[in-house]
């Protein structure tokens, strides 16, 4: 799927599909998430409040919770996502030099390069995913994106649930996708181990129904030389995952403002961005991190 010239979520103020998600931060959540020094903050509340949330908007909703009205500057918003990812569990490293809050901006790179490009560094859209595809199971349960600076043009989310994936899909086509398939490391693996990790698309995990996919990291695995081609079948699987995603009238469109933070089930939910366009003076700038979860599902 293609986003050029896509203005979905244009606009600072425009309604989107983010609307029914958002939680205006308050209360003990918000002493929590902003206090210059945390211990003045009542923890154990912050931790009932948030995690009330997340079960009711993660683990029984769309998957997506958008906390809303939080200071949008770098190092608040910095503070903001490390201590939510801390209420719901511990982060967990997003590259092997261990990096536990990345920068998601546009490095002028692109994932069709070989190597060590991720997603998280172009600006272009599509390509529907889930976030740790390059790595072993288990997956990141949840992955968080803070706004620090939003573009004016396109950058709106789309996500797409496993729930609509399994539904819309031939059961053949599912018991394809349930069978190992060889994802690109993307140059992150240590020193003798293998360029790929091998782990099937549709999965589960937690007892609940569960994918891992970035498509051209599964064709680039599969061109390895070591590693056996695609077959038909495979191809076939792929291909009907992708049409569903360019043509599923059960993608979910939202783009984040300033200072919200969001908080995604990775394990439930494909996503991906519209294409965006940076200004000089304005780059669109989010920060991320991924979290094994501690807290309770529903
Ligand atoms: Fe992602």
């Amino acid at each position: 799927m293609t986003n050029n010239g896509d203005r979905v979520g244009q606009g600072r103020a425009q309604g989107d599909g983010f609307d029914p998600l958002r939680v205006p931060v308050e209360g003990n959540l918000r002493d929590y998430l902003t206090d210059a020094d945390e211990s003045m903050a009542d923890e154990a509340a912050a931790r009932a409040e948030l995690g009330k949330y997340v079960r009711t908007y993660l683990d029984d909703g769309a998957g997506v919770l958008v906390l809303a009205g939080l200071p949008a500057d770098r190092d608040s918003g910095e503070r903001a996502v490390s201590r939510a990812t801390s209420l719901i569990g511990a982060p967990l490293p997003q590259n092997r030099e261990g990096t536990l809050v990345r920068e998601v901006k546009d490095r002028g790179m692109s994932i069709s390069q070989r190597g060590r490009t991720r997603y998280s560094d172009s600006r272009l859209g599509g390509d529907l995913h889930t976030d740790g595809a390059e790595a072993a199971l288990p997956a990141p349960d949840v992955f968080t994106l803070f706004c620090v600076r939003q573009s004016e043009w396109g950058g709106a989310l789309q996500c797409l649930h496993v729930r609509d994936v399994e539904r819309a899909l031939e059961p053949g086509v599912v018991r394809t996708l349930r069978e190992p398939f060889h994802f690109d490391r993307r140059g992150d693996q240590q020193p003798g181990e293998a360029p790929t990790t091998t782990k099937p698309v549709l999965f589960t995990q937690r007892g609940r129904p569960a994918i891992t996919y970035l498509r051209s990291y599964i064709d680039q695995g599969h061109d390895h030389p070591d590693v056996p081609p695609l077959t038909v079948r495979q191809r076939t699987a792929l291909d009907a995952l992708d049409a569903l995603i360019g043509s599923s009238s059960a993608l979910l469109t939202g783009k984040l403002r300033e200072g919200e933070l969001a908080l995604f089930d990775n394990l439930a939910l494909l996503h991906g961005r519209t294409e965006f366009r940076d200004e000089p003076d304005h780059t669109r700038l989010l920060l991320r991190t991924w979290i094994r979860r501690t807290i309770e599902a529903s």
